[in-house]
């Protein structure tokens, strides 16, 4: 992942969510954001949130950050810049959510990771009235089961399940599509094209022979 595409990601998350946080009335209500997966997206999310914090009444916290191995449960933004250092404690998801269940008032996890494991947690996250806003593609490409799960899971904890996911190397798709349909325009057809494809054509541009098995791949 590039890290234009790790900013862009970040800034998709944030908006998404501070849209909906207005939307339903408390965009003066303080938020407070556990941060799931610390890589590209998660770091720049964190550094985001800092900007917002400070410019908002009220405010967005990082209250929570978990990697793979170690977490942090704590109020991350004041603690310091750099809580990685910190020793943080041994990563344990039910130990995290039980922590962001306790935790009064809005509640947001924001999934920056591409792994299963979070995205098998949603349902309860959002049963438990937490909102969650991904940029993990898992749930929304995975089973359809956990998929109906989830959207059940947030009408019920009337929390919400926000996703963007970027294509094209940074287009925000599916909030366009979204703010589409929402205004009424009927959308009948979205066509895509693999981007990958180009710079493997263009590797063989001079040797044209060659292009009729690359797009066949
Ligand atoms: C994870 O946290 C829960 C709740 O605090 C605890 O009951 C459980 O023993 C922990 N698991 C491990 C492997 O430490």
């Amino acid at each position: 992942m590039s890290s234009l595409h790790g900013v862009v990601t970040a800034m998709l998350i944030l908006e998404t969510a501070s849209q909906e946080a207005c939307r339903i009335g408390s965009c003066r209500e303080s938020v407070s954001v556990g941060i799931v997966g610390a890589g590209l997206v998660g770091q720049e999310v964190l550094r985001q949130l800092r900007v917002l914090d400070t410019e908002r009444a009220g405010g967005w916290s990082a209250v929570a950050v978990l990697r793979s191995q170690r977490m942090w449960l704590q109020n991350i933004q004041e603690a310091s810049d750099d809580f990685m250092s910190m020793p943080g404690e041994p990563t344990n998801f039910t130990k995290f959510s039980d922590f962001m269940s306790a935790l009064p008032g809005l509640r947001v996890i924001m999934d920056c990771t591409p792994s299963e494991e979070p995205a098998d947690l949603y349902e309860k996250w959002l049963a438990a009235g937490i909102n969650v806003v991904t940029a993990n593609k898992k749930a929304g490409s995975g089973s359809l089961k956990r998929y109906k799960a989830i959207t059940e899971a947030a009408r019920l904890g009337q929390s919400q399940f926000l996703y963007e996911a970027t294509v094209g190397a940074g287009l925000p798709v599916l909030t366009t599509l979204q703010d589409m349909v929402r205004s009424g325009d009927d959308v009948h057809v979205v066509e895509g094209r693999r981007v990958s494809l180009l710079p493997s054509l263009r590797a063989c541009t001079d040797r044209a022979e060659q292009i009729q098995p690359r797009v066949a791949e």
